[in-house]
């Protein structure tokens, strides 16, 4: 395993540690959460009794695959805890997510905690977002005139494509335009203009929701809480 992913598997493995017993937890999407999974699934093995809603069909599959209990919005609308990665940081903790896709069911169960916890690896440590492209989530509907209207706010909207270069479609069914806005200083007004467009659905924008980030390193982690 190389150094970002031990520093990964570090990050995800600390985070299971503020799970308690009968918690109900959002389970977010990507590679660092794979080791949350993983080592919750260890735990639940061993006795804890909890219940997750995951955020994807990937993190569906892989808590089914550690053997994690799985429940759904129908049965309960708050969530004790959300641990979920995020491919950028910012110093005041704002997050650029939806870099795997599943930006708005990852917003829907963050917002539905009372406590998000952040995963990452160093690397995604920032002083300012927007060296990563910020995904952005559209309807398929008039997808053109919704990124002409996203690239008026001075982004670059490039639909995500897969290797054979068709549409990627969300678990949404939407489609998703990576966009570089430059050095984003203003998160917070850049979200709100991108989610007053017609046609936008979410965007990759996390602001000031998390309450822990939990940093791995290759041989360690930080915890740095609210
Ligand atoms: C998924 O849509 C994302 O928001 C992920 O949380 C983010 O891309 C981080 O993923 P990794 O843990 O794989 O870097």
């Amino acid at each position: 395993m190389n150094d970002q992913e031990n520093a990964k598997k570090y990050a995800g493995e600390a985070s299971v540690n503020f799970i308690e017993n009968g918690m109900k937890i959002g389970l977010g999407s990507g590679s660092t959460v794979y080791w949350m999974i993983r080592k919750l699934g260890e735990y639940v093995q061993k006795g804890l009794d909890i219940t997750g809603i995951p955020s994807s069909h990937q993190t569906e599959a892989w808590a089914k695959q550690f053997s994690i209990p799985l429940t759904d919005f129908t049965q309960t609308q708050k969530l004790d805890i959300a641990i979920d990665g995020a491919d950028e940081v910012d110093r005041q903790w704002n997050l650029i997510k939806g870099g795997g896709g599943a930006l708005v069911r990852e917003k829907v169960i963050a917002a539905a905690a009372d406590r998000f916890i952040v995963i990452v690896d160093e690397s995604k440590m920032v002083t300012n977002l927007g060296t990563f492209p910020l995904p952005v989530e559209i309807l398929p509907f008039g997808w053109e005139v919704t990124s002409s209207r996203i690239a008026s706010l001075s982004g670059k909207p490039v639909i995500r494509t897969n290797p054979d270069h068709d549409i990627v479609v969300s678990d949404n069914g939407n489609f998703i335009v990576d966009c570089d806005f430059g050095a984003i200083y203003d998160p917070k007004t850049l979200n709100h203009q991108l989610k007053q467009l017609t046609g936008v659905v979410d965007t990759g924008l996390f602001i000031q929701m998390a309450d822990d980030v939990i940093v791995g390193y290759p041989d360690r982690t930080e915890i740095q809480s609210d």
